[in-house]
């Protein structure tokens, strides 16, 4: 069960099908679930904004998914050569290939901030296993200390340019180690071990949060659905988290899908791996919220949310060290299998284009993410005022970090899709995309019509609305 395995190319391949979901459902589920969406909708208020997440997911992620997917498969190459292959075939300009272009930028740069937000993970596990040691039975040193001596972690952590570099250098070495190591021995390593490891941690702590915490406040707040809130902005921000979380816009899909064989059913997979990585977000919200609430703290913390308020709440439970431990090594496993899918798109795309080894092209594109990253990590503290995108007004107070996020997600990840939408939509070759998609009959007729239709008019439409609103 490897690749196409017709032709002599040595191109290497996932090992097995589950070994193609696993990779893809590990890319798909990472700090996007467990940091980002519950930043994300204690912010935009909640209830409206899971609910119209969860709709786009359906309607505009799981069509998009499958569409890239679909082109990897077909083409067996990087993202843009993919592009170019399947567009070539069916008689259109070679030049479609730009838009999975941009996505391998694209993918660069959500690495570099991917990594900074990694370091901190890195941190957080440091600081529990210190306390889980410091006081032998999980008691925790915390414990019984002002909230303040945890909250001001963060602030502490963000002040130190120099802390946060190196923790960023030290996860975004971890995920070139992986990716040195090539797709089966490595990226495919990593989730076969991690995201099972994931799985059990994210349940036992879900349990346990949900057991003790505030739960019937979290389902309220989670799941009540108050139409006054969904603004324009609300709208953006929830395509953008559903691309976000689902990896979708930027190439990493199909530079993943070219790695699958043909005995993959491609519409099946992504099913399963838009309902794992939706139903993660979910139950992370269902895993933090009751936490948060029970300590008494505010749901829209933000970017804090999981690095301020939960080691709060760590902080007053009976076993809260063990508990934190726990929670952020899950964390960073969730967020290797990301960053290796991240770092893949341009490693594969330079090592094919310019015909140089994975590792040669990795440890280029390290050092490219390790100098971005590094501007990142410091608008936290030394160019604190920098505002790199002054003249946009959407972006205008974003500093170096804020600006990789919002430009990524609000703009490079939507375009991104509405372009694969129009490429598979209505320039791609029927013939050829159906031998990939893995559909058929009524299934089939709604994935091309939302393709066709509604994902270009509904991107179209909130794109418009939320940038300009
Ligand atoms: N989906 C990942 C997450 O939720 C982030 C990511 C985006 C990974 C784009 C690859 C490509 O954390």
């Amino acid at each position: 069960a490897n690749n196409s395995g017709t032709t002599a190319t040595k191109r290497e391949g996932w090992s097995s099908r589950t070994a193609f979901a696993l990779a893809a459902i590990g890319a798909a589920v990472g700090l996007g679930n467990l940091w980002r969406f519950p930043a994300e909708a204690g912010e935009n208020g909640g209830g409206a904004f899971v609910l119209f997440y969860i709709l786009c997911v359906l309607l505009i992620g799981l069509p998009v998914l499958l569409s890239e997917t679909l082109i990897g498969r077909h083409g067996q190459a990087s993202a843009p050569e993919s592009v170019r292959r399947l567009a070539i075939e069916s008689g259109a300009s070679k030049h479609w290939d730009i838009f999975a272009s941009i996505g391998v930028f694209a993918a660069f740069l959500i690495l570099s901030f991917y990594c900074v937000v990694g370091g901190w993970v890195l941190y957080y596990v440091g600081v529990f296993i210190n306390d889980l040691f410091h006081t032998g039975v999980m008691g925790g040193a915390f414990q019984g200390r002002p909230a303040e001596d945890i909250e001001s972690l963060l602030p502490g952590l963000f002040g130190d340019g120099q802390l946060m570099v190196g923790l960023q250098l030290l996860f975004l070495g971890i995920t070139v180690y992986f990716v040195a190591r090539g797709v089966s021995k490595g990226i495919e390593w990593v989730a076969t071990w991690m995201m099972p490891a994931f799985f059990v941690l994210l349940i036992l702590i879900t349990v346990y949060g949900f057991a003790t915490g505030a739960a019937s406040e979290t389902v309220d707040y989670l799941f009540t659905f108050d139409f006054s809130k969904l603004t324009p902005q609300v709208m953006l921000a929830a395509v953008g988290q559903a691309f976000f979380s689902l990896s979708l816009g930027v190439a990493g899909m199909i530079t993943y899908g070219a790695y699958a064989g043909r005995d993959v059913n491609l519409g099946k997979t992504s099913g399963i791996i838009a309902s794992a990585d939706t139903a993660v977000a979910l139950i992370a919200g269902l895993c933090i919220f009751p936490i948060v609430f029970a300590a008494g703290l505010s749901a829209s913390a933000g970017p804090g949310l999981i690095f301020q308020s939960l080691p709060v709440a760590f902080q007053n439970m009976p076993i809260g060290s063990l508990v934190g431990v726990a929670f952020f090594v899950m964390v960073a496993f969730a967020a290797l299998t990301s960053s290796v899918s991240l770092l893949e798109v341009p490693t594969s795309w330079m090592m094919e284009r310019f015909d140089i080894s994975r590792v040669t092209s990795v440890l280029i594109v390290g050092m490219g993410a390790a100098v971005l990253g590094s501007l990142a990590a410091f608008s936290f503290n030394d160019m604190a005022d920098f505002r790199p995108l002054a003249l946009i007004p959407l972006f205008a107070e974003a500093n170096f970090f804020d600006a990789l996020d919002g430009v990524t997600s609000k703009l490079f990840m939507p375009i991104g899709a509405l372009l694969t939408c129009i490429f598979v939509g209505w320039v791609a070759d029927p013939k050829l995309i159906d031998r990939e998609n893995g559909l058929d009959g009524a299934l089939h007729k709604l994935w091309r019509f939302l393709v066709r239709y509604l994902c270009p008019a509904a991107l179209i439409g909130i794109m418009v609305s939320g940038l300009s609103a």
